[in-house]
């Protein structure tokens, strides 16, 4: 039987592709700091789990394709709180910021379609674009320039006719790399100018690091038919499992677009949403304290990642995630020798390997992304565990 061209062209996510190694380990006895998903340890406020506990109703029906109420007026507020201006129409609910991007990918591209995107990205743009069909046409970004694409003249270069959107994540995953309010407007005018969508992906926007806040696209009010904001409880609320994301624009024909696909799924799960409504109630000091905390994580982890003869990195912004090129001929060898042969004192650590963050074929490598998702004593321990384990794999 035949398996479509699409599955073919979409890989496995670098993220989890090494899983059963993991496993494997893990049955053997070894303990793995895993710095290769952006799965935090900290703890998922009590709000979620108390709402659960008090859901009294006696069937566990489905929600609205739309998404219930309280969490619609919920995420209402809290842009509210931020100056961003959105009713419940502008807001679709959906299985995660995931869906959202599925949603809209499948809204907007017909195939052979492109979409520009800042390379590297998080990897699972590569599979959602291709899977509606789409196309991945990358603006390379490099380290010595902190990973900077607000480029107007390399945007424009990539645009063709087939060109349907600028998609950015900022904070970017997985390159921490922040826009300014002026670069962020110099990319929106290039997407204004020649009639694209503007796709930001917000899913880290409180996770800054060196500046108070990061521009909301919502804000620039003469982009309404063209900012797509994805947003998403996972990272903003330590609630990963939660599945809760959301696809927000005011361009009212996309959003009718949208909710086709949103009906064709039914909903999203009913007692997720009941729980994410009542982690929007935490207030400004969560965010500050859990911001605070990342911060002393990436302080810990760049100063023991720069240390590292031979590591080629840009300190990260934002989101928890650092790129590194390490001193090494081939990333997913050095993940498969970190999980099958590498151990010190019965611990190894585990790590993304960049390929598949990159459109570009060969690109990525000798890189990986971290994630500093662990408290610092472990991410001090996880760090010190990777600089033993390129010197040994390099000494093999
Ligand atoms: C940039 C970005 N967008 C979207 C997502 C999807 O997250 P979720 O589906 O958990 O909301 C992630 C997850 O890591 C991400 O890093």
């Amino acid at each position: 039987m035949k398996l479509s061209e699409k599955a073919r062209m979409c890989t496995l996510s670098p993220m989890r592709k090494f899983t059963p190694y993991a496993m494997a380990a893990e049955k053997a006895g070894k303990k793995i700091y895993k710095l290769n998903i952006g799965q935090p340890d900290i703890e998922t406020p009590p709000e979620f789990f108390d709402a659960v506990r008090n859901f009294s109703q006696k069937v566990l029906a489905y929600a609205n394709s739309q998404g219930i109420e309280p969490l619609q007026d919920a995420v209402v507020d809290y842009y509210h709180r931020i100056g961003v201006e959105y009713t419940k129409q502008d807001i679709l609910i959906t299985t995660g910021g995931s869906e959202a991007l599925q949603i809209l990918f499948l809204s907007i591209l017909d195939p052979g379609s492109e979409v520009i995107v800042p390379e590297p990205f998080y990897a699972n743009y590569n599979t959602f674009i291709k899977a509606a069909g789409g196309v991945v046409r990358p603006l390379s970004t490099i380290p010595e320039e902190d990973y900077n694409y607000a480029n107007a003249e390399k945007l424009e270069a990539l645009i063709n006719e087939n060109t349907r959107a600028i998609a950015i994540i900022n904070p970017q995953n997985p390159t921490g790399n922040v826009l300014t309010e002026e670069e962020l407007r110099r990319i929106a005018d290039v997407a204004k100018k020649h009639d694209l969508y503007l796709i930001c992906d917000e899913v880290y926007r409180e996770f800054v690091y060196d500046t108070d806040d990061v521009l909301c696209a919502g804000r620039l009010r003469d982009m309404d038919e063209n900012v797509v904001i994805i947003d998403s409880v996972s990272k903003r609320f330590s609630a990963c499992g939660a599945r809760i994301g959301m696809l927000i624009s005011r361009n009212k024909g996309l959003m009718a677009q949208a909710l086709k696909f949103c009906q064709g799924r039914l909903c999203t799960a009913t007692l997720d949403q009941v729980g994410a409504a009542a982690l929007y109630k935490v207030g400004p000091e969560y965010f500050a304290k859990v911001r605070d905390e990342y911060r002393r994580r990436r302080d810990l982890c760049y100063a023991k990642l720069t240390a590292i003869p031979g590591v080629v990195c840009a300190k990260p912004m934002g989101a928890f995630y650092v790129m590194a090129k390490l001193p090494i001929d081939n990333a997913e060898s050095f993940q498969q020798y970190l999980l099958t042969e590498f151990e010190d004192n019965g611990e190894t650590v585990m790590v993304s390997p960049a390929t598949g963050f990159y459109a570009t074929p060969g690109k990525g490598l000798n890189e990986v992304r971290i994630a500093y998702v662990l408290k610092e004593k472990d991410l001090g321990r996880a760090m010190d565990l990777l600089a033993m384990a390129i010197d040994r794999y390099n000494h093999r």
